[in-house]
């Protein structure tokens, strides 16, 4: 269709993927098998039709179990270089990729095999697909600060292929103040800082993570609208929100897609940008989210186009590099 041409013709950036979102059943099944490891369900069908969530928590209680046939070196490479191939088919030239450190650490997958597999796949994808890349260490917020004191510990001799560390999974009853410590001792060693904020928490949380993480980026962000001041700090700091439509639908943080708020925010003057999550999980990449979205909220060619600026404008690239991009 015209509308599905639009969005593939605009070269995107990804700044909101989680890297163990990209799963997808098929890579699954065959990393399992290799691995002589049995899944819960007999088929992809079966699998995929578990896909059916009545919020966060039961999403992630599925993506952490998807996550455990994931051994050696060589499945991180191959999970991360299928969704590099995927997006590059999207005309996506740039990503920031979420990888959560705990997930694998906590089963005695060691943090030097995941973030080889990883690093080289992105290294592979600049060289031969020549998609631009950061990389970001998540810490899982359900589990403790002296835990992600630890991982930042593990990250040190990688630092150098980490840019910046984020704060993600179940975010009712951990927020952000939890981890203010950790995220400030990890600015300190140079990572800049984001933290998934206002998905299903409130408001508050997203002030948390500006006023004592000190982020440069909200994750989400969705619940902002219902707070003017907030709003008005957002916009006057140019603080971006990284919004994931087919994701707020799936995890019912939004009952349909006419009802997301990016429309809204971009009206207001919000940095908001558009990116996927876990794409494996809620039925699409980057072209998806910005067609349903485009779809559903009747957005026109000059907003889809402020949409995908606005990512490069929250990227991490060099200023010089974001220009050429703009
Ligand atoms: N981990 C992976 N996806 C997530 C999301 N949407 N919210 C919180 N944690 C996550
Ligand atoms: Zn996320």
């Amino acid at each position: 269709s015209h509308l599905k041409n639009i969005i593939h013709g605009i070269p995107k950036a990804e700044l909101h993927l989680h890297i163990e979102g990209s799963f997808e059943p098929e890579l699954m099944f065959e990393i399992a098998r290799r691995n002589n490891i049995a899944l819960d369900h007999d088929s992809i069908t079966s699998l995929r039709k578990a896909y059916n969530f009545n919020n966060l928590q039961e999403f992630l209680d599925l993506y952490y179990i998807g996550a455990q046939v994931l051994i050696h070196e060589r499945d991180f490479f191959d999970l991360t270089w299928a969704y590099l191939r995927k997006v590059h088919s999207q005309n996506v030239v740039h990503v920031e990729v979420f990888f959560d450190p705990q997930t694998h650490t906590d089963r005695g997958v060691g943090f030097d095999v995941v973030i080889n597999g990883i690093y080289k796949a992105l290294e592979k994808a600049k060289q031969e697909l020549n998609i631009s890349f950061k990389l970001i260490m998540s810490y899982l917020r359900h589990l403790s600060e002296e835990e992600a004191f630890k991982t930042l510990q593990s990250s040190l001799p990688y630092k150098h292929w980490i840019d910046g560390v984020g704060l993600d999974s179940s975010e009712m009853g951990n927020p952000p103040s939890k981890f203010v410590n950790v995220f400030e001792a990890s600015a300190n060693h140079g990572y800049k800082l984001v933290a998934h904020a206002g998905e299903e928490g409130p408001e508050d949380y997203i002030w948390e993570a500006l006023d004592l993480l000190k982020v440069v980026r909200i994750d989400h962000g969705n619940r902002c609208l219902g707070d003017d001041a907030l709003v008005q700090r957002l916009r006057e700091e140019n603080i971006p929100l990284t919004l994931c439509p087919l994701s707020n639908v799936e995890l019912k943080v939004i009952q349909k897609m006419e009802d997301h708020p990016v429309a809204k925010m971009l009206d207001k003057g919000i940095l908001a940008t558009i990116h996927s999550d876990d794409p494996a999980y809620f039925g699409g990449y980057m072209n998806e989210n910005y067609y349903e979205t485009a779809k559903a909220l009747n957005l026109n060619k000059n907003q889809l186009m402020q949409l995908a600026i606005n990512a490069f404008k929250a990227s991490w690239l060099s200023h010089e590099t974001k220009e050429k991009h703009i």
